[in-house]
């Protein structure tokens, strides 16, 4: 863990329970934290996306946790988990190898303080994956990728050949982004979908719900 990312990332961030995964402590930026509402130039990050849990992250970690045995002794992948609970609930309820991926170096660091925090280990990657075979792998987890246009159409196209081409599980967190198209929609089958209350989950930004997305094999 780089020491100096490390100690800005406890320096800004405090630990969080209020969010649909209270067994998991995370350590994020919240409105009792003075970056909450400082300006962009008085961020000593750019785009810190890992340290607000957001709402289709907090509804992959929820469906993880409320349904162990379908990630239990499998091997997953966490491609841009951000504060890293999507990884963490898959080491708690037993995979048998969890790596967590995100380009954010920072992100790779707030993974490790929060599994640390919550007593499990992950394996961090800062490698860009999009694209990869992904053959150690059983699961992908993708939690809140879908609010860019042009890259969630990289993300599907790659996603959906994981999935149809090679048999990989793909679960997708999403709260409704316009990224997930309804022709997007139709490839994939609905498992979960949680409410998001207002004061548990401040990053929401007027959604009122996050589903989970399992791909169509
Ligand atoms: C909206 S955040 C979601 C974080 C987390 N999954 C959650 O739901 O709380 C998106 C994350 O994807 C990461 N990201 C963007 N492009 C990526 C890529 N090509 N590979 C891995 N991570 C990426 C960003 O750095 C960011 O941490």
């Amino acid at each position: 863990m780089l020491k100096e990312a490390a100690s800005l990332i406890m320096k800004h961030t405090v630990t969080s329970r209020r969010h649909l995964t209270p067994e998991l402590a995370l350590r994020l930026i919240t409105p009792e934290c003075p970056l909450w509402r400082a300006t962009e130039d008085q961020i000593p990050f750019k785009d810190p996306f890992w340290a607000f849990y957001w709402p289709g992250g907090q509804a992959t970690a929820r469906f993880i946790l409320d349904n162990g045995d379908q990630f239990k002794n499998n091997s997953i992948l966490d491609v841009g988990c951000g504060c890293g609970a999507g990884s963490i609930a898959a080491a708690k309820v037993g995979a048998k190898r969890v790596v967590a991926n995100d380009i954010d170096h920072f992100a790779a660091t707030a993974t490790k303080i929060n599994a640390e925090l919550n007593d499990v280990t992950v394996e961090t990657s800062k490698k860009n994956l999009i694209g990869d075979s992904c053959k150690e792998f059983d699961i992908i987890l993708i939690g809140d990728m879908f609010y860019n246009e042009e890259f969630a159409s990289l993300l599907f196209e790659w996603l959906h050949r994981l999935s149809t081409e090679d048999g990989k599980t793909v679960l997708i967190g999403d709260p409704g982004r316009h990224g997930l198209t309804t022709t997007r929609r139709q490839q994939m089958s609905l498992a979960a979908r949680y409410v998001l209350p207002a004061h548990i989950c401040m990053e929401n930004h007027g959604f009122t719900h996050a589903d989970v997305w399992i791909l169509n094999k």
